[in-house]
């Protein structure tokens, strides 16, 4: 053996064994993560609390519930009328701006911010977005438009966007995924 190739075949060694360390050390840290992650029943019941006191009226905000967008508006009385001026009858899916909001915060529209059609984001809850022709969210995707109350009016999305359940603890705090009492 030549002198030098023998601390080289260590090297060699020393290298492979790190190595195989840190593939077994990669495989042992995924199932950890994906332990750490929550259970699907424990995502089904999990809840979101949000102050919306910032959100001025005019204005939305982005945030997540259960790992899906949801919006959260603040409807000026321009938007309202407009919500409430169209006849139900003339709708997809007839719902009137009360029947999706809460009784006397119906100047706050909840909804998810996931397309009824095939799941898009929708624009319109940031500043400055397309809020489409009426005025609502409008989703790029296939060009579903939704109104100022969230409903389908316009394109291919099935149904008006999702109202979750939540609750007001108080004026200016929402929970998100829990049931009115
Ligand atoms: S996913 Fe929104 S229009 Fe198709």
């Amino acid at each position: 053996m030549a002198e030098g190739e023998g601390v080289r075949r260590r090297d060699f060694i020393e290298i492979a064994a790190v190595s195989a360390a840190g593939v077994a050390g990669a495989a042992v840290l995924i199932p950890l993560i994906s332990q750490m992650a929550p259970s699907k029943d424990v995502l089904a019941e999990s809840t979101t609390e949000l102050d919306i006191s910032a959100i001025q009226p005019g204005q939305a905000i982005k945030a997540v519930f259960r790992k899906q967008p949801l919006f959260v508006r603040n409807l000026t009385p321009h938007e309202i009328q407009q919500a409430e001026a169209v006849p139900i009858d003339t709708l997809r899916d007839p719902q009137t701006l009360l029947e999706r909001t809460k009784e006397g915060h119906g100047n706050w529209l909840v909804t998810m911010g996931v397309c009824t059609h095939l799941g898009c984001v929708p624009l319109g809850a940031g500043e400055g977005e397309n809020r489409g022709e009426f005025g609502g969210y409008f989703c790029p995707c296939h060009g579903s438009h939704y109104d100022t109350a969230g409903r389908i009016r316009k394109g291919p999305a099935p149904k008006n966007l999702e109202v979750p359940s939540y609750v007001f603890t108080s004026d200016t705090h929402l929970v998100i995924g829990q049931e009115s009492a």
